[in-house]
């Protein structure tokens, strides 16, 4: 992040599933959002309270519990709009009082700090990804040498190898990657950085990108997620 931008993003390792709780801070009006507030509420408000901003805004990824299972205990002591696409809000059917519900390509004001909610379907129907300046807050989307599963209810390997595409074709290759859980050998990266080295980026054939999915990646996988060249994510 550079001087220039009026946010800072604050990152916690949250919960048995090492999930990323992200905690955005607009600087100019002590607002603050979390993204996926899951786990351990009390250390995100206490983050919160360290760099003295209030919880005006809970954003969401996707709705799958390990992101989500905080929402209630935050609301409970800050009076923060919830926000999320509305095919997710489809999708997940809960009765969540009063969300903001967006479609891609919607922006969200966080005092002086612009947010992008792009509309980013695979892992599931209404995943987003946030996108302030030159970072990316990907969920379950895109992970550091990833990418989240799509074979769990409302999950679609078509779906997500458009959506991985898309971002590599749109999305500027310095961009920084922000993902949902700590999976891989580095905690973040560049999109560049993921062309390169993530296997689910290599593919220009859906079919093969499904069978890697769903039938390979994670059988074949020991320990942390790390770079796989190209033309070496699988036998022919
Ligand atoms: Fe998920």
């Amino acid at each position: 992040m550079t001087e220039a931008t009026p946010f800072t993003i604050h990152a916690l390792e949250l919960g048995p599933m090492e999930n990323f709780v992200y905690l955005i801070e607009d600087r100019a009006s002590g607002r603050a959002a979390v993204v996926d507030p899951a786990w351990d509420v009390p250390a995100v408000l206490a983050l919160a309270a360290a760099h003295g901003v209030r919880v005006s805004d809970i954003l969401l990824t996707h709705s799958h519990y390990d992101h989500i299972n905080g929402i209630e205990e935050v609301l409970r002591g800050h009076d923060a709009q919830l926000h999320l696409l509305k095919d997710e809000a489809r999708f997940w059917g809960s009765g969540l009082d009063l969300p903001t519900l967006h479609h891609g390509g919607d922006h969200i004001a966080l005092g002086e700090t612009d947010i992008e909610i792009l509309h980013t379907p695979g892992h599931t129907p209404g995943s987003a990804c946030y996108r302030l300046a030159d970072q990316l807050i990907t969920g379950d989307t895109l992970f550091v040498f990833g990418c989240g599963r799509c074979d769990l209810r409302g999950g679609d390997p078509e779906q997500m190898f458009h959506t991985l595409n898309d971002m590599r074709h749109k999305l500027p290759a310095e961009t920084v990657i922000l993902p949902g859980h700590n999976y891989a050998e580095k905690q973040r990266s560049t999109l560049a950085e993921q062309v390169e080295g993530n296997p689910f980026m290599h593919f220009d054939d859906v079919n093969r990108f499904t069978q890697y999915r769903m039938h390979y990646h994670d059988k074949h996988r020991h320990g942390p997620y790390g770079p796989v060249s190209k033309g070496q994510e699988m036998p022919d």
